[in-house]
């Protein structure tokens, strides 16, 4: 046993209260503690599926890490250290996988569930099982997910976290024990999948084992006739090499073993590959452009439904490879997110039909028509255009069920506003990273007009339980759209007058969309709106112009690559939505903004971005307020910039779908950006951006904004959580493949 090993031990016992209801072993063995065996116990041990973990591996050198790095309780390099484990994962080399399984047999207890992590299935199956005392009790499984990287000192407890992992029993498999460790995959946060183990290793020598031995072989094209690696050719290797060799640096020894293992149908898959060559080879030398074009629109084509899902491929992330080229054409940004939500409830509290057309077609909006049809309102949608038929207030029918806001903080918080005046109780909740979100900004104020709005200890679900409301002066704390658009809603219920004053100016779309629905509001000062109730509006038809926030994307994405220009068609202008495109300008951003023909009360222009060189600037004040949905992308413009900008005053930023000052500081760290995190905001200093993995954390302007930063960085950025995007706009990526290959 290693010294060290009791102080970690006695460290996670606290931690395991937490765990116990989802303990699936008593005593978890891990056989090579590797990237997959220290990433996975790492992960198991967070999520309590285990109450100890001992660790039996090769080298003292990579066990004594794996013990300081709090990925064992016990570690040694002899199997006795497994004694009495209910449950052990293999994961030494794939051609090591059965002589370990026969060492460690007989010290386990006693019905121990045996499965390992190895990346071909068909042999190791067969020799696995055959070397345990109980065969029926081991499963194989194939973890997808790694790096190029080793050993325990680079396991991450997310390395699984979203990635597929393939189990591949046989008939002879307990059912019991498949179910076990089903679950167990699932525990650490992996989709599973079963297939046969030879449909797997078809399939895997497709998607992982030629591509290496792709890479291995591009590589030698760099050598000259002695095998010589000339440094001055190589420094000259473009972004298109980098990736297509990144994992020609993987260990000899596991390559080695996983092609043996997998010979045939490695074997098979090289021979059509070679056919594929020597078709591109064929069109190439007889000059046939029209056949060359063909098979290259095709390859992009599988390339991008690659990026979307791919068999094996996380769901949830994208790898983003450096743009090689300009970016050019016309990005058609979703409708305005904001105005879409408004246009939406106020078409519902309104008599008559509402017509929304150029409607956001992001699942927060999608949130927003799905609550109002379970409050009983008919809405007829077929893309960006939506059909509202309101019958005022008094339609609204209590709903069976909680509300469901998904990830929409603007939904709930408006809807509560509209709730507050409903003769009956309402439950609102959200996903898990709405349940994190402030909700006393909007209780409080409610509150002073008659409202019962309790939330669970300030966060949602909220209960809303309808009164009469009687209209009051509110002051707020927060200048917030979404808390002075529901105290405006919940003004329009009340008797008497509603006055509400913010102290910063935030976006005015309520204010510009009321009258045209016949309400009647005043605004007696700057920043101040008053309103007499109860008012009754009417429907009326909206025209949704394109959102500003999901324009900043392609502005800065057009900006920062070279040779780009890029036309944003429609985008809405609001003065209080263009706090990003004066930070841009003062940059050095060309953007042109060409002013449109208004709809209804909003602004409307075509911008023209052409790339330019940025330097650094200051965010802060009323700017940042006019930009806080734009800090992700504004950070990442800043990180390519020359010099260090400051972002202040966005203190705010931390109560957003995730806490945006942290998020976009681990990001940007993580790609080598020098950063300092500040309260309320960051310093950064602008210079090259390496590659990486990266996490959303469940937000989409982070995910977007990361892959915004990928375009210009050194080597290929993979943004994990990139499903979120779909919130605000599903044809992002779509959109960035259709401007990366846009004509020069
Ligand atoms: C929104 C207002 C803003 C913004 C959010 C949408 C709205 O939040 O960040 O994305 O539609 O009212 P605040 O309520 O904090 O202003």
């Amino acid at each position: 046993m290693y010294r060290g090993a009791r102080p970690i031990g006695a460290r996670r016992r606290s931690r395991r209260a937490h765990g116990g209801e989802l303990r699936i072993f008593n005593r978890l063995g891990i056989a090579g503690v590797g990237l997959i065996g220290g990433s996975f116990a790492l992960a198991a041990r967070r999520a309590g599926l285990a109450r100890e973990i001992v660790g039996w591996g090769r080298t003292r050198e990579n066990l004594d890490v794996a013990l300081a790095r709090g990925i064992l309780d016990r570690a040694d390099v002899r199997p006795e250290i497994l004694g009495g484990a209910d449950g052990l994962l293999l994961a030494t080399p794939v051609a090591t996988l059965a002589s370990a399984a026969r060492a460690a047999s007989s010290h386990l207890a006693p019905g121990a569930v045996v499965f390992d992590a190895g990346s071909v299935k068909e042999v190791v199956v067969a020799a696995c099982s055959e070397a345990l005392a109980a065969p029926a009790r081991f499963v194989g499984c194939h973890p997808i997910a790694g790096n190029e990287l080793g050993g325990a000192g680079n396991a991450d407890p997310e390395l699984l976290r979203g990635s597929t992992c393939v189990i591949t029993p046989v008939a002879a498999t307990d059912p019991a024990t498949l179910a076990r460790v089903r679950r167990l995959w699932e525990g650490v946060g992996m989709r599973v999948i079963e297939m046969a183990p030879r449909a797997h290793d078809e399939l895997l020598a497709v998607l992982s084992h030629v591509p290496h031995v792709l890479a291995f072989a591009l590589t030698s094209l760099l050598a000259d006739g002695e095998g010589a690696v000339h440094p001055d050719r190589i420094a000259l290797a473009g972004p298109s090499f980098r990736s297509a060799t990144r994992v020609a640096v993987s260990s000899p020894e596991m390559w080695r073993d996983i092609l043996l293992s997998n010979r045939d149908a490695v074997l098979e898959v090289l021979a059509r590959f070679r056919g594929a060559i020597g078709e591109l080879a064929a069109a190439i030398e007889l000059g046939d452009g029209a056949a060359l074009e063909r098979a290259i629109g095709a390859a992009g084509a599988r390339r991008r439904a690659v990026e979307r899902s791919a068999p094996g491929a996380r769901a949830d992330e994208v790898r983003v490879d450096a743009a090689e080229r300009g970016l050019r054409g016309t990005a058609r940004v979703p409708g305005d997110k904001s105005i879409s939500h408004r246009a939406l409830l106020l078409g519902a509290i309104a008599h008559g039909l509402t017509t929304v057309s150029g409607l956001g077609e992001g699942e927060d909006n999608a949130s927003t028509v799905r609550v109002l049809r379970e409050l009983g309102v008919r809405i007829e949608s077929e893309g960006a255009v939506a059909r509202v038929h309101g019958r005022g207030f008094e339609g609204l029918r209590e709903p069976t069920d909680a509300l469901d806001c998904g990830n929409s903080g603007t939904t709930m918080r408006l809807l509560a506003g509209i709730l507050a005046g409903r003769p009956f109780v309402c439950r609102l909740d959200g996903d898990e990273s709405l349940r994190g979100r402030p909700m006393r900004r909007i209780a409080d104020p409610l509150a002073l007009l008659g409202a019962k709005v309790e939330t669970a200890s300030g966060r949602p679900p909220l209960t809303v339980e309808g009164r009469v409301l009687r209209g009051t002066r509110v002051a707020l704390d927060v200048a917030s759209a979404q808390v002075k658009t529901a105290v405006v809603l919940a003004g329009l219920q009340a008797e008497g007058r509603t006055v509400v004053s913010e102290p910063g100016s935030s976006r005015d779309h309520t204010e510009r969309l009321l009258p045209a629905f016949g309400a009647r509001i005043e605004r007696p000062e700057p920043l101040t709106i008053a309103l007499d109730g109860p008012q009754s509006l009417r429907g009326c038809d909206v025209l949704v112009p394109g959102d500003p926030s999901a324009a900043a994307f392609w502005i800065v994405a057009a900006s920062l690559v070279p040779g780009s220009r890029v036309l944003l068609p429609g985008v809405s202008v609001n003065p209080t939505r263009t706090g990003a495109i004066d930070v841009l300008r003062r940059m050095g951003a060309r953007i042109e903004v060409l002013a449109r023909a208004p709809l209804g009360d909003e602004p409307v222009a075509d911008l023209i971005i052409e790339s330019a060189a940025l330097s650094a600037h200051d965010v802060a004040g009323e700017e940042m307020l006019r930009a806080i949905d734009e800090f992700p992308v504004l950070a990442v413009a800043a990180a390519a910039a020359r010099g260090t900008s400051s972002f202040r005053d966005g203190a705010e930023l931390r109560a957003k779908e995730t806490d945006r000052i942290a998020a976009m500081a681990a990001g940007l760290t993580r790609l080598g950006v020098a950063i300092v995190e500040r309260p309320d905001g960051l310093d950064v200093t602008g210079g090259r951006l390496g590659g990486g993995e990266v996490e959303s954390r469940g937000d989409h302007r982070i995910a977007m904004s990361f892959v915004v930063a990928a375009l210009v960085a050194e080597a290929p950025v993979t943004v994990r959580g990139a499903d979120a995007i779909a919130v605000s706009d599903p044809a992002f990526l779509e959109t960035l493949a259709r401007l990366r290959g846009g004509a020069p």
